[in-house]
């Protein structure tokens, strides 16, 4: 499956508009952090990409989400190491590589970045820098629903915080458009 056809059944599955902002999000910042590793960036693209890919189906029923985008994908006979990193961002499958470990802390990441847009005076990804996003991060009442200790196990895979949060943001406004924000 090429990124073409993934976006195509993104756009079939996945009728909320904001969750298939929220990965085109991951998707771009999946890219992003294996373009600083010298890891394979259309599989980690793929994985951002497609990783809620069943929410429709699963919102109420989260012990079977991303497993039924695991089966969906496996029968497009999609990369082995991509659809576990997918089973593994909710607990399904083992978090034994980079690109797994990845997917998991950037799947909090995109909306504290989102809402640390909203929250400056233009309401843009442009006015966001790692410093304000620092900051709201420590605030505990700020986007609340955004994990935390899940967003700083980005040390697994080797990055601080900061430099976590500066790919995240350069990689949002790079698709700011998309994003329209
Ligand atoms: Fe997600």
């Amino acid at each position: 499956m090429n990124r073409q056809e993934a976006l195509k059944l993104v756009k079939k599955m996945v009728p909320q508009k904001n969750l298939v902002k929220h990965m085109l999000a991951a998707e771009a910042v999946m890219k992003e952090l294996a373009n600083k590793f010298g890891e394979d960036e259309e599989k980690w693209g793929l994985a951002g990409l497609l990783h809620d890919l069943d929410y429709a189906e699963t919102f109420d029923k989260p012990d079977i989400h991303a497993v039924r985008t695991a089966e969906i994908l496996t029968d497009y006979g999609l990369d082995s190491s991509i659809v576990n990193a997918i089973k593994a961002h909710n607990h399904k499958a083992e978090m034994n590589t980079r690109m797994a470990k990845a997917l998991y802390v950037v799947d909090p990441l995109t909306g504290f970045i989102v809402a640390c847009a909203l929250m400056t005076p233009d309401k843009k990804l442009a006015s966001v820098d790692t410093g304000f996003a620092l900051r709201r991060f420590k605030e505990k009442a700020f986007a609340k629903g955004a994990n935390r200790d899940q967003m700083k196990m980005c040390e697994e895979i080797g990055l601080s915080l900061e430099e976590f949060m500066e790919i995240g943001i350069k990689a949002m406004q790079e698709i700011s458009g998309e994003l329209e924000l």
